[in-house]
């Protein structure tokens, strides 16, 4: 899980945010609320009483309410100084305050019909981390909700419906201390694991806590009730993760993350797209394999989001699936449909590809952010072989304008990457000779002239990272495109072989 590539640029508030996040804050406040009055009437009319009877606990209510106000308050300011772009979308809230309420109502309902140290309190925190892909959120998430059950369980009568807990004063405690201890151990455990399989497996260390406080002495269950507890406490971890496995894709969907497990699917060759890339574009397709390569290493030298690059790098031509022949890399059998058009008709059919990619991208349910690498990775850039060409034809003007791709010009890190490693590929794969220096004049020249064209300028690349990715881009692309040696013409026994082509490994 990668907490990388986060934007140094601070977005400014408009009216609409402030009114956004405000908004989303009361409704939430609401929702807290009625889930307390929920649970409220459910464990008095367990206990016999009438609805109207637990809702005269004026006190209870009062202190719950000034809990609730208190944690909405700590999180603002939380959001505020810790990542206030993150703040700034009210969706973001709304994502958390939905993961909290859901795991406030099911861990409610399993405490109360199955077995209270069967809750998976965990799952928030899992949850958090894998859809903020970040660990401080994650903690914070997991902190808060513990709280938030805390205030369910102390103000609305929960211990009271938990036979054999009610009478101890130490219970609360421990089930705060369950959920804090469960919800960093799930955190710290699954946070670098890409496989549902492998956090269904380890999920049990999630469970620790909840038996430690089982078998501690502080409360005595009797035979029967310390067993059905230590069953329940070792599925807490695996219900834990299954519940964030069931709702993960939902929130994925809903409120259009992009996870690992989201990367993975599209970066498979069986994703439709590369299937498509595959079947109907096979030069491209192997031109987006090298280049994710290179920037999936160039990513990681400069502290971004390696897994997000290299989806992005694979997508990054799927414009050119429109008319895949018009494009080098997929003319195989020698034929340029090039040579019938005018110079202009051919930079525009060239230039297209990213605009197209865009749209095929949004149109297909990707991701905004690969979306937008397939509409940034030239910038505005010309596209000076047919402007040369179009210049040779005409004793007149032609205008550059025309033959330059229509941008933007890259605002994120990653789109400067890939715009890097995407030119850089395709010069070194035209080079006669591929020796190391002659690869590293090549990829200086493509990152200066682009820097002379002010393409960096709008996505704070420091001139340190340039430097990085440049050396990164050299050493990847020495390593692809190596010269071979020239391998002997060996005899043996009357058969003549040319070594090349039964050994090619060099
Ligand atoms: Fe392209
Ligand atoms: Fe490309």
């Amino acid at each position: 899980m990668s907490e990388k590539g986060k934007s140094l640029k601070l977005e400014k508030w408009t009216k609409k945010d402030i009114a956004s996040v405000i908004t989303t804050y009361v409704i939430n406040a609401i929702v807290f609320a009625l889930l307390f009055v929920g649970m409220f009437v459910l464990n008095a009319t367990a206990e016999g009483k009438t609805a109207y009877s637990a809702l005269s606990n004026l006190i209870a209510i009062f202190d719950f309410a000034v809990i609730m106000v208190l944690i909405l308050a700590v999180t603002a300011v939380y959001f505020w100084f810790a990542d206030r772009d993150f703040f700034r979308r009210a969706s973001n809230s709304q994502m958390l305050f939905l993961i909290w309420e859901l795991g406030a109502a099911i861990c409610f309902l399993s405490g109360k019909f199955i077995n209270p140290y069967v809750r998976p309190v965990a799952f928030v925190a899992i949850l958090t981390l894998f859809l903020s892909s970040d660990t401080g959120k994650a903690i914070f998430s997991n902190f808060i909700f513990t709280t938030i059950l805390f205030a369910y369980d102390a103000f609305a009568g929960t211990f009271a419906s938990f036979p054999d807990y009610s009478n101890t004063e130490y219970s609360i405690v421990f089930f705060v201390a369950m959920g804090l201890f469960s919800g960093i151990i799930a955190i710290y455990c699954i946070k670098e694991l890409y496989s549902r399989l492998k956090i269904l497996l380890v999920s049990f260390l999630i469970s620790l806590p909840a038996l430690i406080c089982i078998i501690l002495p502080m409360v005595e269950f009797s035979g029967g009730v310390l067993v059905l507890n230590l069953i329940s406490g070792a599925l807490s971890g695996p219900f834990a993760a299954a519940a964030f496995i069931i709702l993960l894709p939902v929130f994925e969907g809903v409120f259009k993350k992009i996870t690992c497990f989201k990367l993975s699917e599209l970066t498979d060759h069986k994703a439709k797209l590369i299937r498509k890339l595959i079947t109907q574009a096979p030069g491209t397709f192997n031109h987006s394999i090298i280049v994710s390569n290179i920037a999936e290493a160039c990513a990681t030298a400069i502290g971004e989001d390696a897994l997000l690059t290299r989806t992005c790098a694979y997508y990054h031509d799927i414009g050119k699936l429109r008319r895949p022949e018009f494009f080098k890399e997929n003319q195989a059998d020698g034929v340029n449909p090039h040579n019938d058009l005018t110079p202009e008709l051919s930079a525009n059919i060239i230039k297209s590809h990213t605009q197209d990619g865009y749209v095929f991208a949004l149109k297909n349910g990707l991701p905004k952010e690969i979306a937008d690498i397939c509409l940034q990775h030239h910038g505005t850039m010309p596209i000076l072989f047919f402007y040369d060409k179009a210049k040779k034809f005409t004793d007149g003007e032609v205008s550059l304008a025309n033959y330059c791709y229509a941008g933007p010009k890259p605002q994120s890190k990653i789109a400067a990457i890939i715009m890097i490693a995407d030119s850089a590929e395709a010069a070194v794969r035209s080079l006669k000779t591929r020796t190391r220096d002659s690869v590293s004049v090549a990829v200086k020249k493509i990152v200066s002239e682009r820097m002379q064209l002010g393409q960096f300028d709008e996505c704070e690349l420091t001139l340190k990272e340039i430097n990085l990715i440049i050396h990164t881009v050299i050493n990847s692309l020495s390593g692809v495109y190596h010269d071979r040696i020239k391998y002997p013409k060996v005899s043996l026994e009357g058969l003549d072989i040319d070594e090349e082509t039964s050994h090619n490994e060099q």
